[in-house]
C-alpha cells in the first residue's frame, strides 16, 4: 500500500515481525532531547508562551519546539516533500502561515519560492534567528482581528491547529478577508480519538488518555478536535472548492509497509516525546488532576505507545479550499506592520538571545 494514499485502513498489515529494536531507537532519541532554557511562563516543569499566558495549553520550551520539527519531518515523509496540496500557482506573492510554532514550514516555504514574502504568527517567539530574508514572524492571537492591512495571502496555512482557538468559525472568517481572489486556505490537522484497524485499541491505555484528552479539552474551552466542522464553517465564511485527503500516522512501526512503517516509526517518537507536553497543562486544569496523576497516566500511555500488538492510528486530514476570483480585495497592497509594539519581533533589530 502507498501510504501516501492512505485508502482503507483496514487492508494495512501488521508486521508480525515488527520487535522492540524500533522501540530503542525511540528511546534514545527521546532522551537526547535537551530542556528548555526559555525564560517563559513556568509550570509543572514546562514553559509556555507569556503573550497572552494560560490560552494555549501546550508549552513552548525548546523540547515542546524540537519535537514539532520532528513532527515537520513526519508531514514531509507523509506528503513526498511537498509543503501543501492546495494548487498555489508557480509564483505566490504573499504566504501566510497561522501558529507556526518553530516557523519551520514558513522558513521551508520562503527557500522553496524566494520572491515569495512568508509570514509566519504564533503567541510565542521560538522562531529562529537566521531566516531567509523573504520570512518574517510576528507575535500575534489568531483570534485577535489580523492586522495584515490591504496585503492578501495567496494561501492561508494552519498545521496543528487543533485546540488553539475558542472559535474556529471566526478565524475562518478572518482567513476568507486575508486571502488574495483566488487563493487558498490549507488546513492540516490530526483526529481524536485516534483510530485502530482491529480491536486491539479498544480498552487500552490510548483509549483512555484520547477521551481525557477530548474531555479536557472541553473543559479548558479550546476542544482539540473539530475536523469534522472544518468543511462547513469553511463553507460558512465563504470558501468554495473543499478538497480534503486523509493519511495514516501509525502509533509505531507496527504496519508492513515500509512508508508507513517508517512514518509509525517517526511517529513512535513523536508522540512518545509529547506527551509531557500535551497532557500536562490540558489534565491538570482541565481535569484537576495533580502532577503525578498525570504523570502515572502518561506513563501507562507510553508503553501502550510502544506495544507493537496495539494497531492504532492518528487520522491526518487535509483540507484545502478556494476563494473565488470575484471577490474584490485589495490586491498586494503594501504590508501594513501590525501595531502591537511589544508583540512584534523583527528579527533583524533583535538582540542575539542565549539559546
Ligand atoms: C501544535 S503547534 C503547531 C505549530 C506549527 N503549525 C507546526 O505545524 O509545526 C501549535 C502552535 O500554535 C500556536 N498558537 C496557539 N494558539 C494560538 C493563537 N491563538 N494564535 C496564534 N498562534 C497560536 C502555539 O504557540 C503553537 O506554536
Amino acid at each position: 500500500m502507498d501510504g501516501t494514499q492512505n485508502s482503507a485502513p483496514q487492508t494495512v498489515e501488521v508486521d508480525v515481525d515488527s520487535d522492540s529494536a524500533l522501540a530503542d531507537d525511540a528511546s534514545t532519541a527521546s532522551t537526547s532531547l535537551a530542556e528548555s532554557i526559555f525564560d517563559y511562563r513556568r509550570e509543572n516543569g514546562r514553559s509556555y508562551h507569556a503573550y497572552k499566558p494560560g490560552s494555549y495549553v501546550f508549552p513552548c520550551d525548546e523540547k515542546e519546539s524540537d519535537r514539532l520539527d520532528l513532527q515537520h519531518h513526519l508531514f514531509q515523509l507523509t506528503l513526498d516533500g511537498k509543503l501543501f496540496l492546495a494548487p498555489v500557482g508557480p509564483d505566490p506573492h504573499h504566504i501566510l502561515d497561522i501558529g507556526t510554532g518553530t516557523g519551520i514550514w514558513a522558513i521551508d516555504v520562503a527557500d522553496e519560492f524566494p520572491s515569495c514574502e512568508v509570514i509566519g504568527t504564533d503567541l510565542a517567539p521560538t522562531q529562529p534567528s537566521f531566516v531567509p530574508p523573504n520570512c518574517k514572524f510576528i507575535i500575534d492571537d489568531a483570534e485577535d482581528t489580523w492586522l495584515f492591512g490591504s496585503t492578501k495571502f495567496d494561501l492561508v496555512h494552519f498545521r496543528v491547529m487543533g485546540g488553539c482557538f475558542k472559535d474556529w468559525r471566526q478565524v475562518f472568517k478572518h482567513a476568507f478577508d486575508a486571502c488574495a481572489p483566488g487563493g487558498y486556505i490549507e488546513v492540516k490537522d490530526f483526529i481524536l480519538p485516534m483510530k485502530c484497524i482491529d480491536h486491539t485499541y479498544a480498552g487500552t491505555a490510548l483509549e483512555e488518555w484520547d477521551r481525557n484528552m477530548i474531555t479536557a479539552s472541553e473543559n479548558f474551552g479550546k476542544e482539540i478536535c473539530q475536523v469534522d466542522s472544518y468543511k462547513g464553517w469553511l463553507l460558512e465564511a465563504g470558501f468554495v472548492d473543499i478538497q480534503q485527503r486523509d493519511f495514516m500516522w501509525p502509533s509505531n512501526p507496527w504496519p508492513k509497509d515500509r512508508k508507513l512503517k517508517e512514518i509509525g516509526k517517526w511517529n513512535e517518537v513523536n508522540i512518545t516525546d509529547g506527551l509531557e507536553g500535551f497532557s500536562l497543562k490540558l489534565m491538570t486544569h482541565g481535569l484537576g488532576w495533580s502532577e503525578t496523576s498525570v504523570q502515572v497516566h502518561i506513563a501507562q500511555v507510553r508503553s501502550a505507545i510502544r506495544d507493537r500488538g496495539i494497531h492504532a492510528y492518528f487520522s491526518i486530514p487535509i483540507l484545502w479550499a478556494n476563494l473565488p476570483q470575484a471577490v474584490r480585495h485589495s490586491y498586494h497592497g503594501p504590508y501594513t506592520p501590525p501595531v502591537l509594539e511589544l508583540s512584534v519581533y523583527n528579527y533583524d533589530q533583535m538582540p542575539n538571545r542565549e539559546v
